[in-house]
């Protein structure tokens, strides 16, 4: 895999340290209270797998799965349910983990979703921000691990094609790869 790699923007090391500093962050905030994390499927499991395990609180995990993208490089600017939350959320605070936020559209309409349901509170943490290609004005995500260039990335679970999700850095893709 490391051949298909035309550079490494985010080392193993510096994951590491990103999770870390998230994580003490979102325990120094949700102490007292019923957390809920909530992972966005298949994206976010590597950083939400690592990021729990710095949270030194009682939680409950859930996921939600939402097609965006297909397997192309553009948001279709629709979001479709694959796959809804197992627990209620009601007067729950839900934590939305996210891999990248790019367009903005999958994290506004899904805290429009979970705030008819009544959730005490719902924020956004992503891994990677690339606020350069935001369309949605005024979304608020409350803890980003860094921001990144207008690339696109692959590695600790953003993929390309479903592949690379496994890649223990985030590295931006030869262009011959996609082109
Ligand atoms: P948004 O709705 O445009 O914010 O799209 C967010 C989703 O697009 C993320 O959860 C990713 O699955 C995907 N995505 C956006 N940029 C990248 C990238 O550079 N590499 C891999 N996936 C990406
Ligand atoms: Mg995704």
């Amino acid at each position: 895999m490391d051949n298909d790699i035309l550079k490494v923007l985010i080392s193993e090391e510096e994951i590491h340290k990103i999770v870390h500093r998230l994580g003490k962050e979102i325990e120094e905030d949700y102490r007292g209270k019923d957390l809920v994390v909530v992972g966005i499927l298949r994206g976010s499991v590597v950083f939400m797998t690592d990021l729990i395990r710095e949270i030194d609180l009682h939680l409950d995990i859930d996921f939600m799965d939402v097609s965006s993208y297909g397997d192309g490089m553009e948001s279709t600017g629709i979001v479709k349910i694959l796959k809804d939350l197992e627990e209620s959320i009601k007067g729950r605070h839900v934590l939305i983990v996210e891999d990248i936020v790019d367009t903005g559209r999958t994290v506004k309409h899904l805290q429009g979703l979970l705030e008819y349901r009544e959730a005490a509170s719902i924020e956004v943490c992503t891994f990677l921000d690339k606020p350069t290609r935001r369309e949605i004005s005024g979304l608020e995500v409350k803890y980003v691990g860094t921001e990144v260039p207008n690339e696109f990335v692959v590695g600790y679970g953003l993929d390309f094609s479903q592949k690379y999700r496994n890649l223990p850095y985030v590295g931006i893709l030869k262009p011959e790869i996609y082109e």
